[in-house]
């Protein structure tokens, strides 16, 4: 049976490769109460042994946050991200990283491609692109899987939450809302991410490098936020706001669409739509 030490057991991703990681795979739970990777030594996880897969779902991803904080950011998205590198390849480790769209410019006209080159716009983005480099410098056997506006169960601890349940409370509350139409990206459900991960390890592939692990298709901000309503049967009006108008502390990409049809010869992500429907079915049954 596999052995599998999963850091950032507590996030939103994190939980749901506890639900989809089942028997078949031994799975040592990590948080930041047992490894705290802005502070521990990296030797800390000698004592588990005999792994063959290291999962790093941690991040430190407060975009606008990370603005101020550049320290911060690079100790926990690179510096982190360099000796877990150096510690799989020691260790014959095979890592799975995630990443994030965000290494991109947004002034692509088509989903970008793996081989595409990154050129983020802000310091979480830079601060990732730079744990890239690290993983595809300092260890052989890697996965890195870029990964783009997710929604999951447990909610993202690192942001309170996510876009989903943020428009929905929003809503309930009676709050006006104006949402972006003219930026766009590949909204994605972590529970899609988690069985992907899964397929890879049960059937131990061995085509190391970088992946686009997102749902399929891609809409705007504005158009997410309407599926939303439509599937939560929330009748509420939204305004639409443009890219340009709105103003945030860290600067996005406009455009961040991610292509996955590498990723799909191996793990068909279903389209977005689907897993926001599976996403409401799991977590709003009720409404
Ligand atoms: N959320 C998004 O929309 C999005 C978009 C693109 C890419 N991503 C990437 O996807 C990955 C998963 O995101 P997510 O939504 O699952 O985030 P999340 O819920 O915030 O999970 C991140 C985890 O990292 C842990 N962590 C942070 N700092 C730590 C530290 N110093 N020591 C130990 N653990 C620490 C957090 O622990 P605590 O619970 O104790 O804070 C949390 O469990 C991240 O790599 C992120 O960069 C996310």
């Amino acid at each position: 049976m596999k052995k599998v030490l999963l850091l950032g057991a507590n996030g939103q991703l994190g939980s749901d490769i506890k639900k989809v990681f089942k028997e078949d795979i031994e799975l040592i739970c990590l948080t930041r109460k047992n490894f705290d990777i802005a502070q521990d030594e990296i030797s800390k996880l000698n004592k588990y042994s005999n792994i063959d897969y290291i999962v790093n779902t941690t991040s430190y991803h407060k975009t606008d946050e990370c603005e101020d904080f550049p320290d911060k950011s690079f100790k926990v998205n690179s510096s982190f991200v360099y000796q877990l590198a150096k510690y799989s390849n020691e260790n014959d480790i095979t890592l799975f990283h995630i990443s994030t769209d965000y290494v991109f410019d947004g002034m692509a006209n088509e989903p970008y491609k793996e081989e595409d080159t990154p050129n983020p716009l802000n310091i979480y983005g830079l601060s990732k692109y730079s744990g890239e480099i690290a993983i595809q410098n300092y260890t052989k056997k890697f996965f890195i899987f870029r990964v783009s506006s997710l929604f999951g169960e447990s909610g993202a601890s690192g942001k309170g939450g996510n876009f989903v349940e943020t428009m929905i409370n929003l809503a309930k509350k009676d709050v006006p809302l104006s949402i972006i139409s003219n930026q766009y990206m590949s909204p994605t459900h972590t529970l899609d991410i988690a069985k992907a991960i899964h397929y890879f390890i049960k059937n131990e592939i061995q085509d190391f490098g970088i992946f686009h692990c997102c749902n399929t298709g891609n809409c705007s901000w504005y158009e997410f936020t309407a599926k939303i309503f439509e599937l939560t049967e929330i009748n509420y009006p939204i305004s639409k706001t443009t890219y340009e108008e709105y103003k945030t502390k860290a600067l996005r990409p406009k455009y961040s669409v991610l292509c996955n049809s590498k990723i799909n010869k191996y793990y068909k992500m279903p389209h977005w739509e689907i897993a926001l429907k599976e996403y409401t079915n799991i977590k709003h049954r009720k409404i």
